[in-house]
């Protein structure tokens, strides 16, 4: 018998080496190989050949069938905005996320909702059928039609899958195939079993909905791979804690990726937000310094989010810089804008910055309301409660114009806000907005703390 061999395979992008290193020589992240057990054909095995070549051909385009594929609602709204208006039949849909974050409780509505017109499978591997059960009676769902299955063996599930239109998975990674000896999890597993699941999708016309858990650094436990194998993959974030959750496309094969959903978690389950205007606001804003809200756009909808920021006198030697919700490097240059063009110092400051509920804000134009808190915070003067900032700002300290500049004047109209802080740049778009609210348009980002902080602009 043949010795049985290792490799070594990088979690994170799946490269192979046949010696353990520290650092992966594909995508250079460190401590990331792990041993596996190569057995003869291994990880590239191939479907067999059951045609011969002559039966498939190239097709010209024009006589190619177009599926038209009829969208079917999950039962939760908010879902079937982020796989872009509905699930599609025949999709692999990948759900990712810290554990407790609430990925087996809304596949568990999802199920109980669909079940009550087509067959609904749900595997759980983790979970007992008994511990599924109690989830249904707390949630209050309707699950009588729902058909449970405890298994772990993806042969078995196979066996086990009849006419069901929707499979659930919970988990990929508690799965395994008996065609691989390495253990359940392992990364060669994670990549077979879903590259099963993806040809019982694609033969057999199932909709798959599968749970991956998420590692340490965030990204999905397993390579890259099962990412790629995923019609829609989606992310759920926030932090445990925080009653809300934002559901986030990082890939959508039938729909944009610009979408997000915001859902409560609550003992009774958990529930779209469809009112989020005051989800990301505190309630004693405007009262405390060093905070600031912005009308941020996040997957195609404006909501919003108010920065808050606290300064702390450094006690050794280089001062900290901790955000959370924002891109470290970028509040890093944003104190620099601050510091080099507004003369703020803040190199003997330790600053933390928290975006509220736990959202992450990506894009440049939350950069002027980030100034503004920190130069708010550094002042010790608060920032009217009814004032919103927007804009993204140069390392000149200039202030430059943003996309869907409209948009945001209008969500701060609805919520009641009475003056808005924008680039200058976006004035003509958003001149027709005057008697609604107070325009206050800046070029620079000096610019913007004189108006956010008058009085001492008179005393210069
Ligand atoms: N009996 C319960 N009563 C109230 N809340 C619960 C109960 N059991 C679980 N939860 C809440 O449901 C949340 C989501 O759990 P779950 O859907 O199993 O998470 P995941 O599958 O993502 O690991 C948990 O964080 C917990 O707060
Ligand atoms: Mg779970």
């Amino acid at each position: 018998m043949a010795k049985s061999k290792s490799v070594y395979i990088c979690s994170e992008c799946g490269a192979q080496s046949p010696q353990w290193l520290g650092r992966c020589p594909s995508c250079g992240k460190f401590g990331t190989l792990v041993e596996e057990i190569a057995e003869a054909p291994v990880l590239q095995k191939q479907p067999k050949r059951e045609r011969s070549a002559s039966a498939r051909r190239p097709v010209p385009l024009s006589e190619v069938h177009e599926e038209k594929f009829a969208r079917v609602s999950s039962g939760i709204s908010e879902l079937d905005t982020v796989l872009g208006g509905g699930i599609v039949p025949g999709s692999l849909v990948l759900i990712g996320g810290d554990p407790g974050i609430g990925k087996s409780t809304l596949l568990t509505e999802v199920s109980a909702h669909l079940s009550k017109r087509e067959k609904v499978l749900y595997v759980s591997a983790e979970e007992s059928c008994s511990q599924v059960k109690m989830r249904c009676s707390r949630l209050k769902l309707d699950s009588s039609n729902l058909l449970l299955l405890n298994e772990t063996c993806l042969e078995d599930i196979e066996e086990a899958i009849g006419d069901e239109k929707f499979v659930v998975i919970d988990s990929i990674q508690a799965v395994y195939t008996s065609e691989m000896s390495s253990a359940a999890g392992s990364v060669g597993q994670v990549r077979e079993c879903a590259g099963k699941l993806q040809r019982i999708a694609k033969s057999r016309g199932i909709t798959f909905f599968i749970v991956g858990h998420v590692t340490k650094e965030g990204s999905l436990a397993g390579p890259k791979v099962l990412e790629h194998i995923m019609d829609t993959v989606l992310y759920f974030e926030g932090e445990k804690e925080d009653n809300y959750k934002i559901l986030r496309a990082v890939k959508n094969r039938f729909g944009s990726v610009q979408e997000v959903g915001v859902f409560e978690m609550t003992g009774e389950g958990i529930f779209g937000v469809t009112d989020y205007s005051g989800v990301f606001l505190s309630e004693n804003r405007g009262e405390a310094a060093g905070s600031c809200v912005t009308p941020s756009e996040t997957g195609n909808r404006c909501m919003m989010v108010e920065i808050q920021t606290l300064m702390a006198k450094t006690a050794y030697g280089l001062p900290r810089r901790m955000p959370l919700g924002i891109d470290y490097n970028k509040l890093a240059l944003l104190i620099a804008v601050l510091e080099k063009r507004c003369g703020l110092p803040f190199f003997n400051q330790d600053v933390y910055l928290n975006a509220m509920g736990g959202i992450r804000l990506n894009e440049p134009a939350v950069d002027l309301a980030v100034c503004a808190a920190l130069a708010g915070g550094h002042k010790n003067r608060p920032i009217d409660k009814y004032t919103a900032v927007f804009g993204e700002v140069g390392l000149t300290g200039e202030v430059r114009g943003v996309s869907y500049a409209e948009k945001r004047v209008n969500e701060c109209i609805k919520m009641g806000f009475q003056s808005v802080v924008f680039p200058a740049k976006n004035f003509k778009s958003v001149k027709k907005f005057e008697d609604k609210i107070r325009l206050i348009p800046v070029q620079y980002v000096n610019q913007m703390i004189k108006k956010l902080f008058p009085e001492e602009s008179s005393k210069e």
